[in-house]
């Protein structure tokens, strides 16, 4: 009989992957907690309309990417690509917007039809912070730094980089637009097929493009920061002068412009340095006019999504804190001297795992995988001795100590 295999793009989650996705869901309450966000979980399907208008009717997402389909009374149901649009929907229709600002966050699967590879999934995982109802550019920093603070949590902030850029306000990106689409259309046929396509549509995507004729072209585009107003330029220098105040470490990414079509003023991403393609760790800015767009009150907002999967793919090359020590009892009749050590080591805070199974081979096996840089053996020998074999993993070696040499092993 053939298997029925799973679709194309979505992937199952569990043995490390999945403890490393509860270990970031656990950060990520203690964060929000701290920062004084509230947990929303909304439907994962809405009806389409919520994210056709906001989303950019020409954006990448919803022209190519958006699972939506006919319900049985015909009207037309999606799949949720993004977060931001049904929170706010979810706090317009719950009237939370009475009470500003609302601090939200939400964790859960979100879904977009696009060309899976590694890091790229057409089911995948979002965290997800937004602050609705403030335009100070504290709001901008504090949800930076909020972000920064997680990647810190989580060790991964050696690996990331923060680019930040601003695209000025609405009215201007508007003039904007307008002015780099008769830019490329003077030049059309040197462009990418791809950008091409984008030239009326979505001319701030083309200078994101990885094509080197597109590049060369985006040389003597008409720059964003000549047409910034008076107040959008006050906003970016506030934004990066209480960031640097932070103590946060950014580079300005003139073609920074995100893929989403809602955008304004601060723009950031958070990336992988090791990495080339799918290095998008973290992207979001601020949306002052999409609450307005959704029916709900004008109000400004900002946020940040960020990919659990490509998270936990980082994470499985670190070790995340492990156990000191794996205490391996090769009998259960050595189960008493096992326990008294047991019970000993953790008074006195040490991290052990035990893993109850009287099998030498499969223990060492699992404490190498966790990483785990001793491992205590006892067996007969030991009990009746009244020693202990301590082997490093790290580096191969073992040796018999009593209980005050042990201590000193471990505090090596
Ligand atoms: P986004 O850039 O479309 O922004 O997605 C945010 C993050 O989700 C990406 O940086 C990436 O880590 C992850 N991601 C996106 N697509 C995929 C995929 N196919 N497979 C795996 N991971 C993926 C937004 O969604 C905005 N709503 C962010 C935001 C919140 N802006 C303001 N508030």
């Amino acid at each position: 009989m053939t298997k029925i295999l799973p679709v194309r793009g979505t992937h199952d989650l569990f043995g490390k992957n999945l403890f490393l996705y509860k270990h970031i869901e656990k950060i990520i309450s203690k964060i929000a907690n701290d920062y004084d966000f509230n947990e929303i979980i909304t439907p994962i399907f809405e009806k389409s309309e919520l994210f056709q208008k906001p989303l950019g009717q020409l954006s990448d997402v919803v022209l190519k990417e958006m699972y939506t389909f006919e319900d049985r009374n015909q009207s037309l149901i999606t799949l949720r690509p993004e977060y931001t649009t049904p929170i706010i929907r979810a706090a317009i229709t719950n009237n939370l917007l009475n009470n500003l600002p609302l601090k939200l966050f939400g964790m859960g699967p979100m879904f977009r039809r696009e060309r899976p590879q590694r890091g790229r999934y057409r089911q995948f995982n979002q965290i997800n912070f937004e602050i609705l109802g403030s335009s100070d550019s504290f709001a901008d920093t504090e949800i930076i730094v909020l972000a920064s603070e997680f990647l810190k949590n989580i060790n991964l902030n050696k690996k990331i980089k923060l680019y930040l850029n601003s695209l000025g306000d609405l009215d201007t990106l508007v003039e904007y637009k307008k002015k780099l689409s008769s830019y490329f259309d003077k030049y059309k046929n040197d462009l990418s097929d791809e950008s091409k396509l984008k030239i009326h549509t979505n001319p701030l995507r083309i200078l994101d493009s990885k094509d080197t004729a597109d590049i060369k072209l985006n040389i003597n585009a008409p720059k964003i920061e000549n047409f910034y107003s008076v107040s959008a330029i006050k906003i970016f220098e506030d934004v990066k002068n209480l960031l640097s105040k932070s103590g946060i470490i950014f580079e300005i990414d003139k073609s920074l412009v995100r893929g989403l079509d809602y955008y304004c003023h601060t723009v950031f991403e958070f990336k992988n340095e090791d990495s080339v393609s799918q290095n998008t760790i973290i992207g979001g800015g601020r949306y002052d006019g999409l609450v307005k767009t959704l029916n709900g009150p004008n109000i400004p907002g900002v946020g940040w999504a960020c990919g659990v999967e490509r998270i936990i793919m980082m994470m499985k090359e670190l070790k995340i804190n492990p156990a000191l020590a794996q205490l391996i009892i090769v009998e259960e009749t050595s189960k008493e001297y096992g326990l008294n050590l047991l019970l000993k080591l953790r008074k006195m805070n040490f991290k052990v795992r035990y893993d109850y199974k009287y099998n030498l081979k499969k223990s060492l096996g699992q404490a190498n995988e966790f990483k785990i840089k001793y491992a205590i053996i006892i067996g007969e020998k030991e009990k009746n001795n009244g020693f202990y074999t301590v082997k490093n993993l790290y580096e191969g070696n073992q040796i018999e100590v009593d209980f005050k040499e042990l201590l000193t092993v471990l505090n090596s």
